[in-house]
C-alpha cells in the first residue's frame, strides 16, 4: 500500500505529502508532526458486513438526558449530557477546567450517574486534595490516574460507568500510534478510540484538551471534528469570570454560555451575569457604555471601554480586548465616511469589560458611542444602555430580542435606552427609548459631533 500524507499540521489539521516548516494550508509555523502509518482509524480493511437501513420516517425518541443540576453547565450542553456522546471541554492551562469537572463529576455522580475522573495530569492524592478543598470528598465519584489508554479502556469495559471524564487528552497514549504522548498522531488515536467505547457502550466521555497560547487545541484541531460537542472555557487571568461556550453541539444550540466566578471554593454558579459584569463600573466616563446584549437564550449587559488619544506613530494603533478588530476597523471607517469623524492620527483602544468575548453584530452602535464619547470626551448617560447593528451606509439595524434587552435592562435599574428605528416597536416597558435611523444622528445628536 503506498503510504498516504505523512505529515499532520497541528493547527488546523491540514496533511501533507512532505514536512515543511510552515503549513501552507493555514499558514503556521512548526506545526506539521509526523505521523505514522499505522496510526489513526483506517487500518488494514476487513471485509464488511451489510448495516441495517432505515426510512427517513423511522420513529425516533429524543435522547435522554443527565442532568447535573448546575444550571451554567447543563444549559451549555443542551439541557444535559446526551448518553453515549462525547464532549471536549478546551481550555488554557490553569483555567480551571479539572476545578470544574471535578464540580460536575460530584454533580452528575449525586444524581445516580456512575462517575468515573482519570486524572493523567495529577496523582489521586492531589485530585483528592482538591476534592476536600472544594468541600467534594463525599461525592461517589471514582478516581483513577493513568495515562495508558489500554490500561484506562479495560477498565471502562469493566465498569461500564455512564460518564468518565479524561484530564486531559495530551497526557494519554496508546500503542495504536508511534508518536509520543501530546502529538498529533497521538491524541487523535486516543480521541478516536474513546469516542468509539462512548457510541459502543452509551458512556459519556468528557475530554479534556489543553489550548495553546495561539488558541488552538495543543495537537489536534482534528479532536474537534470527531467528538459531538466542544465546549470552550474562556477567561482572562487575574479576572475571577469564567466563562462556558458551546462552539459545536449536535444536540443542542451552540451560542449558549455558562457564567461561573472563581472563589477558593471552586467555581460558583452565575445566574444573573448582567450585574457581575457591570459591578466593576465606576464613576460616569468618557468612553464607557453599557451594551445590551444577548448571549444565547439570555440577556447580558456588558461595559464597553474605549480610549482615543493622539498616536505619536506614524501607524496609529487599533487594540481589541473581546471583539473582533475587523469589525472595529468597520465602524472607524463608517463613522469616517458616512459622519465625516475621522480618526486618523488617534490611537483607539477598545475593550469589553471583564473578559467576556462579544460577537454580535448588536455591539456596533454600543461600540460606536464608546468610540464617540471617548473621541469627544464627553460621558454618555451612566443610566443609558445601547445596542444595533450598523451597516457601512451609515445606516442602522435593528437586531433581534429587542424586548429582552430593554426588560433586563430596566431590572438592573437603567432609564433609557439607545437602539435603532424599525422592527417591531414593542413596549418600552417604561425607559426613555431613543430611536435613531442612522449612525450620523448618534455623531450628531447625542455627541454633536461631526
Ligand atoms: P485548574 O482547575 O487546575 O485549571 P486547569 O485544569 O484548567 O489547568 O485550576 C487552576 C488553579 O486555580 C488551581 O490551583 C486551583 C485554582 N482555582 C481556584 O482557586 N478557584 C477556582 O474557582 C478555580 C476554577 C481554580
Ligand atoms: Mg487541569
Amino acid at each position: 500500500m503506498a503510504k498516504a500524507a505523512a505529515f499532520i499540521c497541528s493547527a488546523c489539521g491540514a496533511a501533507h505529502a512532505k514536512w515543511a516548516g510552515r503549513c501552507d494550508a493555514c499558514g503556521a509555523w512548526n506545526t506539521l508532526q509526523e505521523e505514522s502509518a499505522k496510526a489513526g482509524p483506517g487500518r488494514a480493511p476487513k471485509a464488511g458486513r451489510a448495516i441495517p437501513l432505515s426510512g427517513l420516517d423511522a420513529e425516533e425518541r429524543p435522547a435522554p438526558r443527565a442532568a447535573s443540576g448546575m444550571a451554567e453547565l447543563d444549559r451549555v450542553l443542551g439541557g444535559g449530557l446526551v448518553p453515549g456522546s462525547a464532549v471536549l471541554l478546551a481550555g488554557d492551562p490553569g483555567i480551571g477546567k479539572s476545578t470544574l469537572l471535578l464540580q460536575a463529576a460530584a454533580r452528575f455522580a449525586a444524581r445516580g450517574l456512575s462517575t468515573i475522573y482519570i486524572s493523567g495530569e495529577e496523582a489521586s492524592a492531589q485530585v483528592r486534595m482538591r476534592a476536600r478543598r472544594l468541600e467534594l470528598s463525599d461525592a461517589p465519584v471514582r478516581l483513577g490516574a493513568e495515562t495508558a489508554l489500554s490500561d484506562i479502556l479495560a477498565t471502562l469495559e469493566a465498569e461500564r460507568p455512564g460518564l468518565v471524564i479524561i484530564d486531559s487528552i495530551q497526557t494519554m497514549w496508546t500503542d495504536a500510534a508511534d508518536s509520543a504522548p501530546g502529538s498529533v498522531g497521538q491524541v487523535r488515536a486516543v480521541a478516536h478510540q474513546l469516542t468509539a467505547f462512548a457510541k459502543r457502550r452509551g458512556t459519556a466521555v468528557i475530554l479534556v484538551g489543553h489550548v495553546t497560547k495561539e488558541g488552538q487545541i495543543a495537537g489536534p484541531r482534528v479532536v474537534e471534528h470527531m467528538v459531538d460537542t466542544v465546549l470552550h472555557f474562556e477567561g482572562e487571568r487575574g479576572h475571577q469570570f469564567r466563562i462556558l461556550r458551546g462552539v459545536k453541539n449536535r444536540f443542542g444550540a451552540t451560542d449558549e454560555i455558562g457564567v461561573f466566578e472563581m472563589t477558593g471554593a471552586g467555581l460558583a454558579e452565575i445566574g444573573n451575569p448582567s450585574e457581575l459584569f457591570l459591578s466593576e463600573r465606576g464613576q460616569p466616563a468618557p468612553g464607557s457604555v453599557v451594551f445590551a446584549g444577548i448571549e444565547g437564550s439570555r440577556p447580558l449587559l456588558v461595559e464597553l471601554q474605549a480610549l482615543v488619544a493622539p498616536t505619536p506613530h506614524a501607524q496609529p494603533r487599533r487594540t481589541v480586548v473581546g471583539w473582533d478588530g475587523g469589525r472595529l476597523a468597520m465602524i472607524l471607517a463608517v463613522l469616517e465616511a458616512r459622519c465625516g469623524i475621522p480618526f486618523a492620527g488617534l490611537d483607539v483602544y477598545l475593550n469589553v469589560a471583564g473578559g467576556l468575548k462579544i460577537a454580535e453584530p448588536a455591539a456596533d452602535l454600543a461600540v460606536a458611542a464608546a468610540l464617540l464619547s471617548a473621541r469627544e470626551g464627553e460621558p454618555l448617560a451612566h443610566d443609558t444602555v445601547v445596542f444595533g447593528e450598523i451597516s457601512l451606509s451609515g445606516a442602522l439595524r435593528p437586531v433581534s430580542q429587542t424586548e429582552n434587552r430593554l426588560k433586563e435592562a430596566r431590572k438592573l435599574g437603567f432609564t433609557s435606552a439607545i437602539l435603532p428605528e424599525g422592527g417591531k416597536p414593542g413596549p418600552s416597558g417604561g425607559l426613555e427609548l431613543t430611536r435613531m435611523g442612522q449612525l450620523a444622528d448618534l455623531a450628531g445628536g447625542t455627541f454633536g459631533a461631526g
